[in-house]
């Protein structure tokens, strides 16, 4: 049940090792956040994240196997997560892949998966948990969406391109959702230091997981149902959304 300030105390992160997703994942154990499913590809990775959960203090953490390209294991997810968290507050949707804008290195299956990790298995988790928590009555989701879909570069184009696919989805889904109990909340983080951008040239305003972190359990509190971090990218990309593309181009970051 989320508790009257807007907290979960039940929740699933797809994405199960994500820097920026356990960094909220720890945010919101601080408050009410005390059973966990943690949902990703690698079992092993997975559990040696929930064993430092586990000995963060929260309660009651387990691990899903589900690559999010394969929509059955989602399924599998949505009622597994319904039975171990007897009812799930919030999904917190964190996948995501860089992969590459090289020409040369892209093919059709290339650009399939990045679509379907950074997209396509995103809105199908969204889709199923949306469902399942409207059938509740209450429910919040979370979905790590990026500035890199505001307005896609050269240097990041397909995964950017993902990004505002899954984006634009959230949006309508937040639409569609309207009256249901189910509340959706699009993040757009700038450059965030984890092992997504290691080796990565830092961008202007770049933050750390928690900014992320804070910023997501303030927007919970509040309702805001689009959240940039730092908050300054919103006016940037007001500005860099009509900004000429010749100039656009030249751009550092
Ligand atoms: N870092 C940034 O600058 C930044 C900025 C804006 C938005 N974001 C978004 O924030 C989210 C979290 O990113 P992060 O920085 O925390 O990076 P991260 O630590 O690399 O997290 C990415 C997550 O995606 C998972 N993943 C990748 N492919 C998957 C698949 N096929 N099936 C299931 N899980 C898969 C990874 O699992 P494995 O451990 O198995 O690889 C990992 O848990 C992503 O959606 C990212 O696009 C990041």
């Amino acid at each position: 049940m989320i508790d009257a300030t807007g907290m979960p105390q039940s929740g699933v992160l797809l994405g199960g090792t994500s820097e920026i997703g356990l960094a909220i994942i720890r945010r919101l154990a601080t408050r009410r956040l005390g059973r966990v499913v943690l949902a990703g590809r690698d079992p092993a990775a997975l559990e040696q994240r929930a064993n430092e959960l586990r000995s963060s203090g929260i309660d009651q953490v387990s691990t899903f196997v589900a690559d999010v390209r394969d929509a059955g294991a989602l399924d599998g997810l949505v009622s597994e997560a319904w039975a171990r968290l007897d009812g799930v507050d919030l999904l917190l949707v964190a996948t995501g892949d860089l992969g590459t804008a090289e020409l040369s290195e892209l093919s059709a299956g290339r650009v399939a998966s990045i679509f379907e990790v950074n997209a396509g298995g995103p809105a199908a988790a969204l889709l199923a948990f949306a469902e399942a928590m409207a059938a509740q009555g209450s429910g919040r989701l979370v979905v790590l969406s990026s500035v890199a879909g505001v307005r896609v570069r050269r240097a990041n184009f397909v995964y950017g391109a993902a990004k505002a696919g899954l984006d634009a989805f959230a949006v309508g889904l937040s639409e569609a959702l309207e009256g249901s109990g189910v509340g959706v909340t699009i993040v757009r983080p700038g450059y965030v230091r984890t092992r997504m951008t290691a080796g990565r040239s830092q961008a202007p305003f770049a933050v750390d997981p928690g900014d992320v972190a804070n910023a997501v359990v303030r927007a919970l509190e509040t309702g805001e149902k689009i959240v940039w971090v730092p908050a300054i990218l919103r006016l940037v990309f007001a500005g860099l959304r009509v900004l000429p593309r010749p100039v656009f181009r030249r751009l550092p970051g």
